[in-house]
């Protein structure tokens, strides 16, 4: 039994890293002990994942790169797509061997998702596939611009299909802008879904506080 989490989002470039960092470390600050994981990445800089790299620092924690990330592809595709380019199979038993070394050292993690949830690991088995082997219910983050009730609509109706359990969404800006909150109500009554938060614009790292609260609060 561990106390773990998926980011997952609408989309790409969407804010998963920024968030399950910021989330990573608000929930530490809250008392509990847990890890960071980027499962599988592609779009190596330099042999290493930038976001795991990310992850790591931000949440504080000193776990090493390679168990943090055990499985990362050069370019930056989706990962069944990257590995196909190197001519490569992908071989999940890093990543469970990861995962269970991490789990040794910590009560939980908070796992980045690559892409969206219906994208590739390998040919027929997505992001979804790889939440429900590893029983890891999710958080959405979503965009708050124009688009959005529909990509959340369609993440959390593919989430529901796959049977995994969703924790909310997180609306984050990862461009400056103003939104319109009748734009969350909407993304609450049309998903079914509470709003963990919304993270402003280069957040402060108190800005994730009442979301680990949130979270804490729906039983994570
Ligand atoms: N709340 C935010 N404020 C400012 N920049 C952000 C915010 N969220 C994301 N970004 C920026 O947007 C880009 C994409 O975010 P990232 O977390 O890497 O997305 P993903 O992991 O979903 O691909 C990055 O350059 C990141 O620094
Ligand atoms: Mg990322």
């Amino acid at each position: 039994v561990s106390r773990s989490l998926l980011v997952t989002g609408t989309d790409t470039g969407i804010g998963k890293t920024v968030v399950a960092a910021g989330l990573a470390a608000a929930l530490r600050r809250a008392g509990l002990d847990l890890g960071v994981m980027k499962p599988v990445a592609s779009g190596a800089r330099r042999g290493v994942s930038d976001d795991a790299v990310y992850l790591r620092k931000t949440a504080g924690v000193d776990d090493p790169l390679s168990l943090v990330n055990p499985l990362l592809f050069k370019a930056p595709l989706a990962p069944s797509v990257a590995a196909a380019v190197e001519n490569r199979r992908v071989d999940l038993r890093p990543v469970r061997a990861a995962w269970r070394e991490l789990l040794r050292r910590r009560e939980g993690l908070v796992v980045e998702g690559v892409g969206g949830l219906l994208v590739p690991i390998r040919p027929r088995w997505t992001v979804a596939h790889f939440a429900k082997a590893f029983r890891l219910p999710l958080v959405i983050v979503t965009r708050p611009k124009l688009g959005t009730l529909n990509h959340t609509a369609l993440t959390a109706l593919a989430a529901r299909a796959f049977g995994l359990k969703l924790f909310g969404l997180i609306v984050n800006f990862a461009e400056p802008g103003r939104g319109d909150p009748r734009t969350w109500s909407a993304l609450e009554r049309e998903t079914r879904l509470p709003i963990l938060g919304v993270v402003p614009h280069r957040p402060k790292p108190a800005a994730f506080d009442p979301i680990a609260k949130a979270l804490l609060r729906l039983g994570f």
